[in-house]
């Protein structure tokens, strides 16, 4: 779980995208029964951006979007790629894989590229995945995407599910480093099935678990049981971060920024308040994009990296939980 010998990884550039259509909580006020109020309260999400799906924005528009700019931030172009990664539980087609079609787009061949399905987790799964890749010597320069389009998988008759969700991209380009301390210096990666049906998006009736026989359900979009989500969350997240600080002998002040997924603002306040985490170093933009599942991680990071408050040498924390169940954490020293 700690990192390799001889190789170390670069985040060389950074980059994200969210689309410019804002949905409001107040949007949500005339489509259903619900209030400004309850939403901030027990979300702390007071807008989301969602994509204009007739002007053919989606999850593969994003996802370029992002990692264009990485690239660009990285001084690189995409022939330098040897592999793209894209992490993403809604891209509209699973073969080909969005991967490939965000490397098409890019022109990025003959770069190796596939999807990685983890949830909101799919980000921080993804660049743990692209450090070990290059920490083995087999890929030199990864583009790491999370990109989530929740709002084409959304069932805007459901008021518990539907606003919390919103779309936005994050991307990174790891590099190959001569210094094998630079890199995800310690990564987690978890899963238990045991907890699917919490939040899953059936794609036939036989894959509808919940729900009364008969009941109005759209196949396609996510369902969701956020009680549970929420309980498993709060305990998840709490003994992960934990657990990656002491297996690194850190404490909560060795890490510059704590980079968690944006769930629930609720969720992140209860880890900072149970592990006495300092709230400057533990960004929180939920307020204002929502959660955007595999996009959240990512977008937080770039926004950071772009306010310069992530310095070469600084050490920062990925942490995320979601779908599957899945939860992992990856400490990087930039
Ligand atoms: O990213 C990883 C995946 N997802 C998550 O991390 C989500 C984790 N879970 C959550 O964030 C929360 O469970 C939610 C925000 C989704 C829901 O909040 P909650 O406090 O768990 O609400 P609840 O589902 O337990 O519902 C409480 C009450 C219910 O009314 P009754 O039965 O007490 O009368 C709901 O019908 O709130 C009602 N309710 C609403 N009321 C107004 C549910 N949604 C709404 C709404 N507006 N939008």
């Amino acid at each position: 779980m700690t990192s390799s010998p001889s190789i170390g990884v670069r985040m060389a550039g950074v980059g994200s995208a969210v689309p410019d259509r804002i949905l409001a909580n107040a949007d949500f006020e005339k489509m259903m029964d619900t209030s400004d109020e309850w939403i901030r309260q027990r979300t702390g999400i007071r807008e989301r951006r969602v994509v204009a799906q007739d002007k053919g924005e989606g999850t593969i528009s994003l996802s370029v979007e992002a990692l264009s700019k990485a690239l660009d931030d990285a001084g690189m172009v995409a022939k330098d790629l040897d592999l793209i990664i894209l992490a993403s539980v809604t891209t509209t087609m699973t073969c080909p894989s969005g991967a490939c079609i965000v490397s098409q787009q890019l022109g990025a061949e003959p770069a190796a590229a596939f999807d990685l399905v983890a949830a909101c987790s799919g980000f921080v799964y993804a660049s743990n995945v692209a450090d070990s890749l290059i920490r083995s010597g087999r890929h030199k320069a990864v583009g790491v995407i999370g990109c989530d389009t929740m709002s084409t998988v959304m069932d805007y008759d459901d008021r518990s599910v539907s606003i919390l969700f919103g779309d936005a991209a994050g991307a990174m380009v790891l590099t190959a480093d001569e210094d094998p301390n630079r890199g995800c210096i310690y990564q987690r990666l978890h899963a238990d099935g045991n907890g699917w049906h919490s939040l899953y998006m059936p794609r036939k009736e036989v894959d509808v678990v919940d729900g009364a026989a008969g009941a109005n359900i759209k196949l396609g979009n996510l369902r969701m049981n956020g009680r549970e989500i929420y309980k498993f969350a709060v305990s998840k997240f709490t003994e992960l971060l934990k657990e990656s600080l002491a297996q690194c002998d850190l404490s909560v002040e060795d890490i510059r920024q704590y980079i968690c997924h944006q769930s629930n603002a609720r969720i992140i306040e209860s880890a900072v308040s149970k592990l006495n985490l300092p709230e400057d170093r533990v960004y929180v933009n939920i307020d204002r994009f929502g959660n955007s599942s595999a996009g959240s991680v990512g977008l937080c990071l770039d926004q950071l990296w772009q306010a310069d408050k992530i310095d070469a040498g600084d050490l920062i924390m990925l942490i995320a939980f979601g779908g599957g169940m899945t939860w992992a954490s990856g400490i990087w020293r930039v």
